[in-house]
């Protein structure tokens, strides 16, 4: 290597020590910005069209990670890292997501929701962090948050439009009553995050744990659409043709149910009852015609 190369090098490192972390973690995330916008369930969403199906396995999903997220905020809302990014009462998601939760599933959603094991993942690392690493949070926070603050909108407009929602019901997590405005809102989130002091190798921490969190979600996409995939494959096709209606709505609920009857361990072990109700009919049948 040159010494003139070096040199730059030097100073290209220097400039990414010196510059804000709002703009290093940017750049840092900017490839795998465009790896969640063309995931299958994303790229839905480009098209204009969600179907109920895949929005609320979304739902079940958004529900696990800011439970895990919220909670490790919370427990952690003094931690020098955490303090100037802790936003609760303009941020927090866990309420509208069970607000709706229970507008697609009813009273009785906890027990209803299915949670793919990206999912899983995600929460297990949130909470890995939260306790070992707090200073990681923020590259989480900034992921979740400031994307439903931006491409979020847009997002949360399509489900309204594609599910035919009326009144906000069902899309109450893409809305942010307490922020009037999302662009002076992000500005002050960035330069919050510029002060969160941290040393050289927190910060290197903190840039690789954004682009991990960009990683998990396009996991958790690719999941959810996996899922779906096996469990639909007709209402897939026919969704690339047909319009979302109420029908539609309807027709997907029955495929969702038919995914939870397969996966029942009694629908494996009907053919065997029916089978063991036979024989006895038969015994009874054939003691009854002895003892005549
Ligand atoms: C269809 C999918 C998506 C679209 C159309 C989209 C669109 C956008 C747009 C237009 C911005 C820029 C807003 C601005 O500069 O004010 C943005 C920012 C952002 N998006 Fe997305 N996005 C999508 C998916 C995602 C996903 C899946 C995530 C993460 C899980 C995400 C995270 C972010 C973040 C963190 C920012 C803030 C970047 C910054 O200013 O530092 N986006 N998105």
């Amino acid at each position: 290597m040159s010494g003139e190369e070096s040199v730059h090098i030097a100073a290209a490192e220097m400039h990414m020590a010196d510059s804000d972390l709002s703009e290093s973690i940017k750049a840092a995330t900017k490839d795998s910005h465009v790896r969640a916008e063309n995931t299958e369930l994303m790229r839905s969403y480009v098209r204009g069209q969600v179907s109920s199906s895949q929005y609320k396995l979304l739902l079940c999903s958004l529900y696990e990670i800011y439970r895990a997220l919220e909670e490790a905020l919370d427990r952690n809302a003094s931690h020098p890292a955490v303090m100037p990014i802790y936003f609760p009462q303009e941020l927090a998601r866990l309420e509208t997501l069970q607000r709706d939760l229970e507008h697609f599933y009813g009273q009785s959603w906890r027990q209803k929701i299915i949670v793919p094991a990206a999912t899983l993942r995600y929460a297990k690392r949130l909470r890995e962090i939260g306790e070992k690493h707090p200073e990681y949070l923020v590259a989480h926070a900034y992921t979740r948050y400031l994307g439903d603050l931006s491409g979020g909108q847009v997002l949360g407009r399509i489900t309204q439009k594609s599910l035919g929602l009326k009144d906000g019901e069902g899309v109450s997590f893409f809305s942010f009553p307490a922020v009037s405005s999302p662009s002076l809102f992000k500005q002050l989130y960035r330069s919050r995050m510029n002060s969160i002091e941290l040393t050289q190798e927190q910060r290197e921490g903190v840039l690789q744990e954004a682009v991990r969190a960009f990683e998990l979600n396009i996991e958790v996409f690719d999941d959810i659409q996996e899922m779906l995939s096996i469990a639909q494959p007709e209402t897939d096709l026919r969704q690339r043709h047909i319009k979302h209606s109420h029908a539609q709505l309807l027709q997907d609920d029955k495929m969702m149910a038919k995914t939870l009857q397969i996966t029942s361990p009694w629908s494996s072990a009907a053919p065997l009852i029916r089978m063991l109700l036979g024989v006895c009919v038969a015994l009874a049948v054939g003691m009854g015609i002895y003892a005549f």
